[in-house]
């Protein structure tokens, strides 16, 4: 098992609308100069990689191909992108049943060939399959870990940078707990370059604070909803959530990302995995970064918390 690891190789595993749009957005990134692509229909895994690797010489030299379980034995990264998506009224947790026994073939394959890399979970639900991830790989708790709510708070700061007119990667705010319905957007601590959110909104002419941020808050939980029922799935900010991760743990960047991790305690969450803001880098997850939050937002986390915490005793791994 496992040959060493080329720090400079990724592999998908799952090369639907999600695996293939992330592959697109990693070929142009240039920051992998090898990607594999992995999917149970090996066809759609070897025309995906083809169609890509046509782009490449508009990007930059690279090798992306399809492959099968024995190629990620040198991966640095695995992503894990493979499973059903929502159809419309739909939830994520709805997902659960088939997409776990989807997991409960996948991971132990990619362990058995590789037990150093980083297992990077998107499939839904995000939270519960980075928890199946990680039980079934072995791989230690830092090394396994979901993109959560980091696309849920890029729709966030998305959403206020429109609303303030102002540049999105000006707003510091955070979507925490579940990938989904018991999502919580933590206004306590949200600023724009530093100033209280309420104060940069009235600086804009906006006074109607509560209404205004319940809205946004109710559209970002919504918007998955909203675009799978317009055109049946999303791909495009999940491909770039997933390219902002994979930059943070190629580069040690060490950046605060709201990724899915397990949890030990903190505000009182065990032993489940959820988005808290997190420090990020070559290792995976360094630590959990405990932001300021009030009652109200603490209480939304623990309940977010208990929802996923009865998914993951009925499933039973
Ligand atoms: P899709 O149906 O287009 O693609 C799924 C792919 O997985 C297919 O190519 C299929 O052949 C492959 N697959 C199924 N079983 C497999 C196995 N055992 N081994 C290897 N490949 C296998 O679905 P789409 O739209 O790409 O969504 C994929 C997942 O990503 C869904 O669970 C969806 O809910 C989730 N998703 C997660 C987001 C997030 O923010 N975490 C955002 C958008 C989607
Ligand atoms: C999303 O939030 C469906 O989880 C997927 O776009």
């Amino acid at each position: 098992m496992g040959r060493e690891i080329n720090q400079r190789k990724a592999a998908i595993i799952g090369c639907g609308f999600v695996g293939s749009a992330t592959a697109f957005t990693l070929m142009q990134s240039q920051l992998f100069s090898e990607l594999v692509l992995v999917d149970v229909d090996f066809d759609k895994a070897d025309g995906e990689a083809k169609d890509i690797a046509h782009g490449i010489p508009f990007a930059g030299q690279m090798k992306i191909h399809a492959g099968v379980y024995e190629d990620l034995s040198d991966a640095a990264i695995i992503i894990v992108t493979a499973g059903a998506g929502q159809k419309p009224g739909e939830t994520r947790l709805d997902l659960v049943h088939k997409n776990v026994a989807i997991y409960e073939s996948i991971i132990p394959r990619i362990a058995e060939q590789n037990k150093d890399a980083i297992l990077l979970i998107v499939s839904n639900p995000v939270d519960i399959l980075t928890y199946t991830a990680l039980k079934l790989s072995g791989y230690p708790e830092n090394r396994v870990l979901g993109s959560g709510t980091v696309l849920d708070t890029a729709r966030l700061k998305y959403a206020l940078g429109e609303h303030l007119s102002v540049d999105s990667r000006s707003v510091h705010s955070f979507i925490i707990g579940e990938h989904g319905d018991s999502e919580i957007a933590v206004w306590s601590s949200a600023n724009v370059a530093g100033v209280p959110l309420d104060q940069f909104c009235e600086m804009r002419g906006h006074y109607n604070h509560e209404t205004a941020m319940k809205e946004i808050a109710e559209s970002v939980k919504n918007s998955a909803y909203e675009i799978i029922a317009k055109k049946h799935a999303t791909y495009y900010g999940i491909a770039m959530s997933v390219k902002r991760i994979c930059e943070c743990i190629m580069r040690n960047e060490k950046s605060v990302m709201p990724v899915s991790s397990i949890m030990h305690g903190e505000y009182g969450i065990e032993g489940m995995c959820l988005s808290m803001p997190a420090v990020v880098g070559s290792e995976g997850v360094e630590t959990h970064v405990p932001i300021t939050m009030n009652e109200e937002e603490t209480k939304k986390l623990q309940e977010s918390a208990a929802t996923l915490k009865e998914i993951i005793e009925d499933i039973k791994l």
